[in-house]
């Protein structure tokens, strides 16, 4: 099949490199897909998730600060015509506690979930459309980006072209 691609390195020089890389993604979902999405993101403390999905919320619409979810769990944003969530799942002990969250109605069509640390809330949390990895050497970033869904694939190729 040609223009399949499921697999896709970038690099990020440094940080405002990575909030520009998120708010492209941000401008894509709203041109190119016009309907939510679900991002996982992997990679080590300090590896940009954060930083990323900054861009991302701000390039949504978002005007003011974001901060880091670490001990609310979840940072909702509640845009124009978006629900952004922005969770970070580090310190969630038991994935059940998503369930009394209300995690359920958090996913939707137009609904946008950028999820640090996902393997806390497996079982609980959709499934993802993109996988982000991010790696580190020095300022540098690495980022990787799995497609996972048809809607993620649609992303990654607006993305690589
Ligand atoms: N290329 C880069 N992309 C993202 N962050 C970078 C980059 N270079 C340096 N940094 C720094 O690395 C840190 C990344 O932190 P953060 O985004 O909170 O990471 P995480 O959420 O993965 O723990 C910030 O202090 C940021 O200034
Ligand atoms: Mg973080």
């Amino acid at each position: 099949m040609t223009n399949f691609v499921t697999k896709q390195s970038f690099i990020l020089a440094d940080e405002l490199a990575t909030i520009a890389m998120g708010k492209r993604i941000a401008d894509l979902v709203k041109s190119e897909l016009q309907q939510g999405i679900t991002v996982y993101l992997n990679g080590d403390l300090g590896a940009g998730k954060t930083t990323l999905t900054r861009g991302f919320v701000q390039g949504m619409g978002h005007v003011g600060n974001v901060k880091s979810p670490t001990y609310t769990l979840v940072e909702p944003y509640d845009l124009a015509e978006w629900q952004v969530y922005h969770f970070d799942l580090y310190r969630l002990a038991d994935p059940e506690e998503l369930e009394y969250m209300g995690i359920r109605d958090y996913f939707n069509e137009r609904s946008c979930s950028f999820i640090e640390w996902p393997e806390k809330g497996t079982g609980m949390i959709a499934v993802p459309d993109m996988v982000i990895d991010l790696a580190y050497s020095d300022e540098q970033r690495t980022m990787t980006v799995h497609a996972d869904t048809v809607l993620g694939q649609k992303l990654l190729l607006a993305l690589i072209s």
